[in-house]
């Protein structure tokens, strides 16, 4: 099958690259609509970064986190031939071999005590401000964690979530050792960190979304469609890569777009209907809300006439749910929400228009 390029995201890795060229300061946050392309952008990246980076990328999507143990044992790359005690030697040992890497290097008995503590956190975290002091002497450690609301709710004395923000301002803003990057795809996650008094000044905020026209034109072009075909798949996908990516394999392209969208409209409307039989609960703060499906229908009729709209008067349990459910993205840095892609834009302009 033939390979599909990584394409463009000059603007985005220029801000990146701003970044790593200065002093590590700022969490910076990675964020954007479902699909848009942050994963490969990061790991695009990561395989370009000049010989004095030594990224460490950590994806906990996927991966089955239940307490501490879970997350020490992603977090950590288990080194069991490493048998040097003290971690600055162990770090010294490494520093010019490391190359990309699943997470924090640790030699096994170092992590088996880290295992046996009782307060793990202030271990875990010792351990990784130690390696990155040495590391950072000769080369400069980027972390970057991928799909980081996964550990979102997990409580062990207090949320760990805040444990780590802790961490990560001392990683950057206070020691200045080692460059911050937290990827993620959900917006109420975005939301809830957006406006969390910690982070105010510590952390900054890339937008890694669909493509513009132009670009997901180029982008088309360079995969031999005609103009006509282009068209299409600019109306149906938007700059939407992993849409893009399906018209680009196939040879129907209209066909396959239209049914694109009837699976869309369809997921839409059982939802509706699904939503005069029940009444979800949204929890907002430490209260549950019901979600009215008249609320829900108000907030979709805005996209009739506009793309996107201001994240304000809305009624928030309804939102939350659309959020939660993929459909609208939120974007609570410029303020605004729009869907999550352009088929759902049609597909909601399709449900309003026969409801
Ligand atoms: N710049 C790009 N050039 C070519 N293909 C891309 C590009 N960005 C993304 N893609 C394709 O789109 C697909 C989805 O991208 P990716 O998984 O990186 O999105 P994401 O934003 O991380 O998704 P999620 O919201 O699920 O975390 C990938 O399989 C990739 O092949
Ligand atoms: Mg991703």
């Amino acid at each position: 099958m033939k390979r599909i390029e990584f394409h463009d995201r000059e603007k985005e890795k220029e801000e990146i690259m701003d970044i790593l060229d200065s002093e590590p300061s700022l969490i910076t946050l990675i964020y954007g609509p479902i699909n848009s392309g942050k994963t490969t952008f990061v790991d695009h990246l990561i395989g370009q970064l000049p010989d004095d980076y030594v990224p460490f990328y950590v994806n906990l999507r996927g991966r089955f986190i239940t307490g501490y143990e879970d997350f020490l044992n992603v977090l950590f790359e288990i080194d069991e031939g490493g048998v040097i005690g003290n971690v600055s030697e162990y770090a010294q040992s490494l520093i010019k071999d490391l190359r990309i890497l699943g997470g924090i290097p640790i030699p096994l008995h170092l992590f088996e005590q880290i295992f046996e503590k009782k307060d793990k956190s202030k271990d875990m975290f010792k351990y990784i401000e130690r390696f990155f002091t040495e590391v950072s002497k000769k080369r400069v450690p980027v972390l970057i964690i991928d799909e980081l609301q996964v550990i979102g709710d997990m409580k062990i004395d207090g949320l760990l979530i805040y444990k780590l923000f802790n961490f990560f301002i001392r990683l950057t803003k206070e020691k200045h050792l080692a460059h911050v990057f937290v990827v993620t795809s959900d917006s109420l996650f975005i939301e809830q960190v957006y406006s969390e008094a910690m982070l105010e000044g510590r952390s900054e905020y890339l937008l890694v979304d669909d493509f513009d026209e132009n670009t997901t034109i180029e982008f088309l072009k360079g995969h031999d469609f005609t103009d006509d075909e282009a068209r299409v798949a600019w109306k149906y996908c938007g700059g939407k890569p992993v849409c893009l990516l399906k018209l680009i394999r196939v040879a129907e392209k209209e066909l396959i777009a239209k049914k694109m969208l009837a699976t869309r409209v369809n997921q839409l409307k059982n939802l509706l209907d699904y939503l005069n039989y029940t009444k979800p609960r949204m929890m907002i703060g430490e209260d549950s809300y019901m979600v009215e499906k008249e609320d829900i229908v108000d907030v979709l009729n805005r996209f009739v006439d506009a793309e996107c709209i201001d994240d304000e008067g809305l009624d928030r349990p309804a939102k939350h749910f659309l959020v939660k459910d993929n459909i609208l993205f939120l974007d609570p840095d410029i303020g605004i929400i729009k869907p999550q892609s352009q088929l759902n834009l049609l597909a909601i302009r399709e449900v309003m228009r026969d409801s």
